[in-house]
Formats: structure tokens, sequence, C-alpha cells
């Protein structure tokens, strides 16, 4: 769940190809966005630690969903009547309100099918492959989330923009969008190389080291780092190539002032501690505006 929010637990990646990571990546972005709005689903770029069922099936024991941010998202999402979770992933934020003994709707859109067969073990949840630009949501949700630092995964301002058009559209009048962003400030990344590598068990028991790299430090916009697994007995190591995406507030509030989604609150930690330049992360609280 922190996937994205601290050192530990803390990295989504994204898969690269023969070509520099963020050199390949562009060029993949590129290309989805000269298709038809109707292809991109099938054309979304995922990293190799979401795509592949094997590291998919790691996700939640390196990044278990924390008791902060269940205790900010979770009475958020129990309130409301509606909920689409987008780059819900392995669905364990949905999967808790549901055990807390949410009756309404939940939805939850991830565009890797890896994760999803994992939040697909609860059948009472509706589960949707692809990509949130590309859905047909309109006007049928009180509450759009985006946890795990998900939001950073949209990289170029075309992105943030068609991403955030589709929230305003998925939300009833009222509706409200709630997420995290790193805070560029507080220079996270700069704890991400490791100096050991994490160890963690599969499903089978087998030992999976996880090593991490910083390949390309923040740039003013983005941040570009690498993932390695080592199994016993693996084959061959599997190594996930990610860029995140780090706006300010400024940026920020832009872009959702463009979308007509208004600010109703911010703040710079899960125990909702007011945003200061130090402050982990950027969580905000929007609204849908008139
Ligand atoms: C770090 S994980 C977070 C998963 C989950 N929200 C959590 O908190 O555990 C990021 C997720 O975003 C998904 N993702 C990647 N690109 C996306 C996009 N364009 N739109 C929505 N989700 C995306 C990935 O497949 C992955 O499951």
């Amino acid at each position: 769940m922190t996937a994205a929010a601290s050192p530990q637990a803390d990295v989504p990646g994204r898969a690269g190809g023969q070509l520099p990571a963020c050199a390949a990546l562009k060029r993949r972005r590129d290309l989805r966005h000269t298709r038809p709005a109707g292809a991109w689903v099938s054309l979304s770029v995922v990293d190799l630690s979401f795509s592949d069922t094997r590291l998919a099936a790691l996700y939640d024991r390196l990044h278990p969903l924390s008791e902060p941010e269940r205790g900010f998202y979770l009475p958020i999402i129990m309130q409301a009547g509606s909920v689409l979770d987008v780059g819900c992933g392995t669905g364990a934020l949905l999967h808790a309100a549901r055990r807390a003994g949410h009756v309404g709707r939940l939805c939850g859109l991830d565009p890797a099918a890896a994760m999803l067969a994992r939040a697909r073990a609860r059948p009472d949840i509706e589960w949707l492959c692809g990509d949130l630009a590309a859905t047909r949501y309109a006007d049928e949700f009180d509450l759009v989330v985006m946890t795990g630092h998900a939001f950073q995964t949209l990289v170029e301002d075309h992105e943030v923009r068609a991403a955030l058009a589709a929230v305003r559209g998925a939300l009833r009048a009222h509706g409200r969008f709630v997420f995290e962003t790193r805070n560029p400030s507080a220079r996270a990344w700069e704890g991400w190389t490791s100096r050991t590598p994490t160890e963690v068990l599969d499903a089978t028991g087998t030992r999976v080291q996880v090593s991490r790299r910083v390949e390309t430090p923040f740039d003013g916009r983005t941040v570009c780092f690498s993932e390695t697994f080592v199994g016993d007995g693996w084959e061959r190591s599997l190594t996930s190539r990610s860029t995140l995406r780090f706006l300010d507030a400024t940026a920020l509030s832009g872009f959702l002032g463009e979308a007509r989604l208004a600010i109703e609150a911010q703040f710079g930690d899960y125990s909702r501690q007011p945003l200061t330049p130090a402050s982990p992360e950027i969580i905000t609280l929007a609204r849908v505006a008139a």
C-alpha cells in the first residue's frame, strides 16, 4: 500500500525496455497518446513490479496498508455511498472498507491485471482493468480516491489533465477526490537507494531479495528508479524501472483548478498535520467546483 510511501515500503515501479527507463517510458507514452482514446486501455504503461504475476504477489508483503493510511482514508470511504479507487492495485483499501461494513458501491480500477487478480479475491467489489482516462464513468461516484501515491504515476502534463478530467466526470455534484502525492521539498528519493536488499518471503516460502536504486534523481519534475528482485532458485533476476512525477502544491492546485476541482483541505501527513515545506506528503481533499 505504501509502495510509494516510505523508503522501506515505498517506491512503486514502472517497466522499462532496451532504452534507458525514462526515454523508453516517454516513447511509449507518446505512442499511447497518438492512438484513439478507446485503445488506451491495452496500451497502458505499467511497471514490471505491477504487471508481473510473481512480483505483484509480493506487493502487499513489501507494502502493507499502513495504519496511518488506513486511519486517514477509511473513515472518508465509510462516509461515502459510492467509491472509485483509481490505481487500486491489490485492492487492500477497498477490501478493508468492505470488511469494516461498507454496504455501498465499491469499485477498483487499475491497468495492471496481475495486481487486480489479487484484488479479485473479493467478488463483492467491482474490479475493472484499465486506464481512468478510457473509462466512461459519468456522475456516479460520491468519492474518488488515489492512494499509495498512484497519482505520481501520471508523469506527463496531458496524463495529469486527462486523469483529473476523468475524475471530475466520474464524480457526482458535490463529490470529492482525495489523494496524496509526495512533497518534492521533502526529497524522499534521497533515501530510496538500498544499502542492503530488503528480504521478503513469497507465498511459497521462497526468499526474495529486493534492491532499489535511484537512476535519475529529481530533475525538477520526475525521479527515475529501478527495483531488482532476486529469488532463491529463480532462473534470473527481474528489474522493474519506474518514473514518478513530483508536483508541488502550487502546480497541483493549478491542475486541479483547470479540472474544476476545488481544494477543500490539504495536509502534510496522514495525521492531518498542516502542510509545510518539510511535510512528507501533500494530501489533498478536493470537491467538485460549481
Ligand atoms: C504504488 S501502487 C498503489 C496501489 C494501491 N493504490 C495501494 O495504495 O496499495 C500504484 C498502482 O497504480 C497503478 N497505475 C499505474 N499507472 C496508472 C494509471 N495511469 N492510472 C491508474 N493507475 C495506474 C499501478 O498498476 C499500481 O497498481
